[in-house]
């Protein structure tokens, strides 16, 4: 599973200073160098290492049939290993060369929990699908209502060459 359907995990790293300041700038984020708890000052940040995915996220790209069937597979892939991924949104999905990795497993569950059952966790899966499906929907429906302002738009703008071939009828 992994690398299939989130970028290829190496696992936990000691990260220098130097990394951390040139990921943070990357990312556009803040480094921790300033927060570290007293008398750590000097310890390296621990992280977690993964894969670059050279790709956009999904609010970038032009959406396909496939593209929509590889992001199902993936949260399946992720739920069928007892994994709810925590935070299903389409930044959340990268898609390089029309393959699709899930990221940021950062508020993810997985079983054994302390205090989720298996049954919740299957409840969180559930709502993850049908949060999925939402998503879809609303942005075909949004593709469509712009498609359809567009063809609206076209007629509007169009009466005096309308008129004008009428009056040739
Ligand atoms: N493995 C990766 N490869 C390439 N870009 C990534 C990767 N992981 C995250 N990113 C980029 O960083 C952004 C933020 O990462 P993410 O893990 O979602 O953190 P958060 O949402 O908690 O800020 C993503 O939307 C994506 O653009
Ligand atoms: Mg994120």
């Amino acid at each position: 599973m992994n690398g299939e359907y989130t970028p290829l995990c190496y696992g936990w790293i000691k990260v220098s200073a130097r990394i951390e300041v040139y990921v943070a700038r990357k990312f556009n984020v803040q480094p921790f160098l300033w927060d570290r708890p007293p008398g750590t000052e000097h310890e390296r940040v621990r992280g977690i290492l993964f894969e670059y995915i050279e790709g956009n996220t999904l609010a970038n790209i032009q959406i396909t049939p496939q593209i929509v069937n590889d992001i199902r597979s993936g949260l399946k892939g992720l739920h069928n290993a007892s994994i709810a991924h925590g935070d299903v949104r389409a930044s959340n999905i990268l898609v390089q060369c029309n393959r699709v990795k899930w990221i940021d497993l950062s508020a993810s569950l997985t079983m054994p929990h302390i205090r989720i059952s298996k049954q919740k966790l299957r409840e969180i899966q559930a709502f993850e699908r049908q949060d999925l499906e939402i998503g879809f929907a609303l942005l075909s429906s949004v593709r469509f209502f712009v498609y359809a302002l567009f063809i609206e738009y076209m007629r509007l703008t169009e009466p005096a060459s309308h008129e004008s071939r009428n009056v040739c009828c």
